[in-house]
C-alpha cells in the first residue's frame, strides 16, 4: 500500500487558552487535549513549534460571561493575551484565532439574542464578531476565523480590519459548518454548551450539502482566504462537492468528537492509534482539504519525527 505522508504544514492545531496559573488541565473526554494558562501555554508551543507545525487555532475559555459577549473583544482577554505573548515568543507561527460569542455568553449561543425573545439579531451579532476580529487583528492575529454562521459575517469583519488598516489579516470562514452531535466534547472544553435550546437555527441541515454549497460560495464572495467544511468525516462528499467549486484554499475541521472516538477507541483496543489516524487525515485531505484542522496533529508530527 502507498503510504502518503501527511504534509505538516496542512495541519492545523486547535489549542484552549484559559486566565490563571500554571493549569494544564485536561479536557473530559479528549484525552491528550489541555487547557492551558499563558505560562504553560509558551511552553507547549515551543514542543509544537519544535516538532514541525505551523499554525495554531485559539480558543479562549472566558472568564467573565454576560449577555451581549462584551469580554470576547476586550484586549485584556486571555485569546488576545495569548496572541500577544505568542507573538512575542515565536516569530514563524501562524495564528488563527476563533472569533465566536458561545463561550463569552451567558446564554451560550453564538450571537446576540435580540431582548425579550429566544432568536438572534444577525446585523447585533455582526457588529459584535467584527469588534472581535478586529481586536485580535490588532494583538496579531494572522488570521481570524469567524464560527457564529451569521449571514455575511466574512464580509462585516473584512470591512471592519480594512477600515482600521488590517488589509494583511486573512479570514478563515467556517463557511458550512453543520448542526452536529460532533462538537459535543469541545463544549466541555470551552465551557460553551447553549443555555436553552440549540444551534439548528444558525448551523446547517445536514439532510443536505446545498446551502453548505451556497455559503461556501458567498464566503468567497465576501472576501474569505479560506473557507472550511466542519466536522469532516461525515462530510466527505460536501468537502469534495467544495473543493470542485472553489479555486481558493479549502479547510475542514476533524472535530472534538470525531477525535474522541478515535481514542476510546484505541482504549478498548480497538485500532492502532497511528493507523487509524492516518487513514482519517489522508481520506479528508483525498476528498479535496487543502488544510486540516485536528487534534491529532500534535501526534502525527510526533509518529512522523520518530519514524
Ligand atoms: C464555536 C465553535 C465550536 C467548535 C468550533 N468553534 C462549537 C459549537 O459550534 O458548538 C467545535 C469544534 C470541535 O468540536 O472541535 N462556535
Amino acid at each position: 500500500m502507498k503510504k502518503l505522508k501527511i504534509k505538516l504544514n496542512k495541519l492545523v492545531y486547535p489549542l484552549f487558552v484559559k486566565d490563571g496559573k500554571g493549569l494544564r488541565e485536561e479536557v473530559k473526554n479528549m484525552p491528550g487535549i489541555f487547557r492551558f494558562s499563558l505560562d504553560t501555554l509558551i511552553p507547549e508551543i515551543r514542543q509544537i513549534t519544535d516538532l514541525g507545525l505551523k499554525s495554531v487555532l485559539l480558543f479562549g475559555v472566558a472568564k467573565k460571561k454576560d449577555k451581549h459577549g462584551f469580554s470576547a473583544y476586550q484586549k485584556d482577554n486571555i485569546v488576545n493575551q495569548a496572541i500577544i505573548e505568542i507573538k512575542r515568543v515565536f516569530k514563524d507561527i501562524r495564528i488563527i484565532t476563533d472569533v465566536c460569542l458561545c463561550a463569552y455568553t451567558l446564554h451560550g449561543h453564538c450571537g446576540i439574542i435580540k431582548r425579550g425573545s429566544k432568536v438572534i439579531d444577525n446585523k447585533e451579532t455582526l457588529k459584535v464578531l467584527a469588534k472581535i476580529a478586529l481586536e485580535h487583528a490588532r494583538c496579531g492575529a494572522d488570521y481570524v476565523a469567524p464560527s457564529a454562521m451569521a449571514r455575511h459575517q466574512v464580509s462585516a469583519i473584512r470591512t471592519l480590519l480594512n477600515k482600521y488598516g488590517f488589509y494583511n489579516t486573512k479570514i478563515m470562514g467556517y463557511s458550512a459548518k453543520y448542526f452536529s452531535n460532533f462538537y459535543r466534547p469541545f463544549r466541555e472544553a470551552a465551557n460553551s454548551y447553549p443555555a436553552f435550546g440549540d444551534r439548528s437555527a444558525y448551523q446547517l441541515d445536514y439532510s443536505s450539502s446545498k446551502q453548505a454549497i451556497m455559503r461556501i460560495k458567498s464566503d468567497v464572495k465576501e472576501g474569505a482566504d479560506i473557507v472550511m467544511v466542519k466536522p469532516a468525516l461525515s462530510y466527505l462528499d460536501v468537502i469534495k462537492e467544495a473543493k470542485a467549486k472553489i479555486t481558493i484554499p479549502l479547510a475542514a475541521y476533524n472535530v472534538s468528537g470525531e477525535y474522541s472516538m478515535v481514542k476510546y477507541g484505541v482504549k478498548l483496543g480497538l485500532w492502532q492509534e497511528k493507523d487509524i489516524v492516518n487513514e482519517i487525515i489522508t481520506s479528508i485531505m483525498r476528498a479535496g482539504a487543502d488544510i486540516v484542522i485536528t487534534y491529532h496533529a500534535k501526534d502525527i508530527a510526533r509518529w512522523q519525527k520518530k519514524m
